[in-house]
């Protein structure tokens, strides 16, 4: 695990754009994992902008989303397809068709947790997995506890988790308390992850993904296990870390 530590969030930014952007020219039909959230939001408008000015070509690229809740219509715009679409696919040249989103509202959810899976592995897999992590270790809706032998599964989603998204739903009740996600071996899966952490609140969850025990009870310590995981940080989310890590 590679950890690199940026004075700003803007720098951070700039650094994730270049990332993809290397990515996608060494490989223009890379298959790239994809969480939302408020970290995410900064650099996706550089991704754009570096597309925007240097003509970045999706056109090959196959995006698949981490994950999306249950039960909201696809274009409700708190859903994270829409606010995916919005912060990055409707900018760029990626088909429509080549942007997966697990089917968060789909009758038989434990077929469409196993379709998604499938169309993972038909796509051999993912090459860049582009994550955050939540104030309680979580990656994507793969809360504190969840095996780390999971595939893409339905997932309780914690009243802490759920609180961290008011600004999106506007109250608590109104946001899911189900979603589906890419389990945690499905994340592990990816051939390379980048993790993105902003803000003195992750100081903390990061110290104890980085520098603390493998366990379950903190699903971002998983990444230590992974190859080839860089996690980028500004300085107030790195405050805990000794310096050099
Ligand atoms: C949400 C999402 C995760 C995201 C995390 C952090 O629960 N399901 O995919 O990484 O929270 O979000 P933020 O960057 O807003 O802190």
């Amino acid at each position: 695990m590679k950890t690199i530590v940026f004075r700003t969030k803007e720098r951070l930014s700039e650094r994730f754009a270049y990332e993809v952007a290397r990515q996608l020219e060494e490989k223009p039909e890379t298959k790239l994992g994809i969480a939302a959230g408020g970290t995410m939001k900064a650099p996706l408008e550089v991704l754009v902008r570096l597309y925007r000015e240097r003509t970045l070509d999706f056109s090959g690229a196959t995006t698949f989303t981490v994950d999306e809740y249950v039960g909201l219509p696809i274009d409700d715009p708190a859903s994270v397809t829409a606010r995916l679409r919005s912060q990055l696919f409707n900018h760029i040249d990626i088909k429509r068709s080549s942007t997966h989103f697990p089917n968060g509202r789909a009758i038989d959810l434990q077929a469409a947790c196993k379709a998604y899976e499938e169309e993972i592995v038909e796509a051999n897999g993912i090459d860049l997995l582009l994550l955050g992590i939540g104030i309680n270790g979580h990656l994507g809706f793969n809360e504190p506890n969840t095996s780390f032998s999971t595939y893409t599964h339905v997932a309780e989603i914690s009243i802490e988790s759920r609180s961290a998204r008011l600004d999106v739903f506007g109250s608590l009740d109104k946001v899911p308390s189900r979603g589906i996600t890419m389990g945690i071996r499905t994340l592990m899966n990816a051939r390379r992850i980048i993790l993105l952490v902003t803000g003195e609140p992750k100081a903390e969850i990061v110290r104890r993904a980085i520098l603390g025990l493998v366990s379950e009870s903190v699903p971002a310590s998983v990444l230590q296990l992974h190859p080839d995981c860089s996690v980028l940080l500004d300085s107030s989310a790195a405050s805990l870390l000794p310096s050099g890590v």
